[in-house]
């Protein structure tokens, strides 16, 4: 199995606080890996730093081994690599359908190389990710009127549209009710099942199980542990750190 995505000893300071130190990750081809720790664990900064929104101060980002440090978040977007935001960064006035577009090509959606087929391409590909994601009804509301759920799934639709080969999902399926909690795994399922690598920061326990082959646990910025499901989450340290312990 080949590692499409890695992350080496990547370092990030705020001021004086270290939020991510020394952090490598390796995301394995077809295999979802969850980043699990409590609130300030540096969990989002670890992917603002691997999709290129922060520079790190120190490690790489490889991409099938290729360095990305130093590109832009266009750029490394365009090379396969999607993300969802936990504050969603949807475009509220405009519609679930253009929300959708213009994850496709954030710069140039009116003229596009390749002509009316590609056009023709890049419209069945919004139509089908608006069905994966329950959205078909809502093409043409705003985003701003949808629901909290179906914004959600507007996230994973605009990802899912893009065809990207590894997804980093930040919390997405936090606030979900249960009925929508199943159909967001079930779209990661499906997802997996057509080769699609996935990193996911996911505070539920339930779905980090349901989901994940992997864990990495991290905590004040440094990665803890990783291994499999059963090892982390039984492990009374870290469930201790999880559920937040006095420590010294
Ligand atoms: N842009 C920033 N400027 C200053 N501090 C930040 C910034 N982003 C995150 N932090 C701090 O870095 C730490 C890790 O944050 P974050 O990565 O958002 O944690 P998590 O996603 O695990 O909850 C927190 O203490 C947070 O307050
Ligand atoms: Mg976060």
């Amino acid at each position: 199995m080949g590692v499409p995505f890695s992350i080496r000893g990547l370092d990030k300071k705020f001021g004086g606080l270290a939020a991510v130190q020394n952090v490598d990750l390796d995301l394995q081809e077809g295999v979802t890996t969850a980043l699990v720790g409590p609130n300030g664990a540096g969990k989002t900064t670890l992917f603002n730093l691997a999709t290129g929104h922060i520079i790190p101060d120190g490690g790489e980002v490889l991409l099938d081994g290729k360095s990305v440090l130093g590109q832009s978040p266009h750029l490394i977007a365009r090379m396969g690599v999607a993300r969802s935001f936990q504050d969603l960064r949807l475009f509220g006035r405009m519609s679930v359908r253009d929300n959708v577009r213009a994850a496709i090509e954030p710069t140039a959606w009116l003229w596009q190389p390749g002509g009316g087929s590609a056009a023709r391409k890049r419209e069945a590909a919004v139509d089908a990710a608006l069905d994966r994601c329950g959205l078909t009804k809502q093409a043409d509301a705003r985003a701003v009127d949808l629901a909290y759920a179906e914004r959600k799934f507007l996230s994973v639709a605009r990802i899912l549209a893009t065809g990207a080969r590894i997804w980093l999902l930040d919390e997405p399926a936090s606030g979900l009710d249960p009925h929508s909690r199943a159909r967001f795994v079930q779209l990661v399922r499906d997802a997996v099942a057509e080769g699609v690598t996935i990193c996911l920061i996911e505070h539920n326990l339930d779905i980090v199980t349901e989901l994940a082959d992997r864990i990495a646990f991290l905590d004040r910025g440094a990665k803890l542990a990783e291994g499999a499901p059963q090892e982390i989450l039984r492990d009374p340290k870290l469930i201790g750190i999880y559920f937040g312990e006095q420590r010294t």
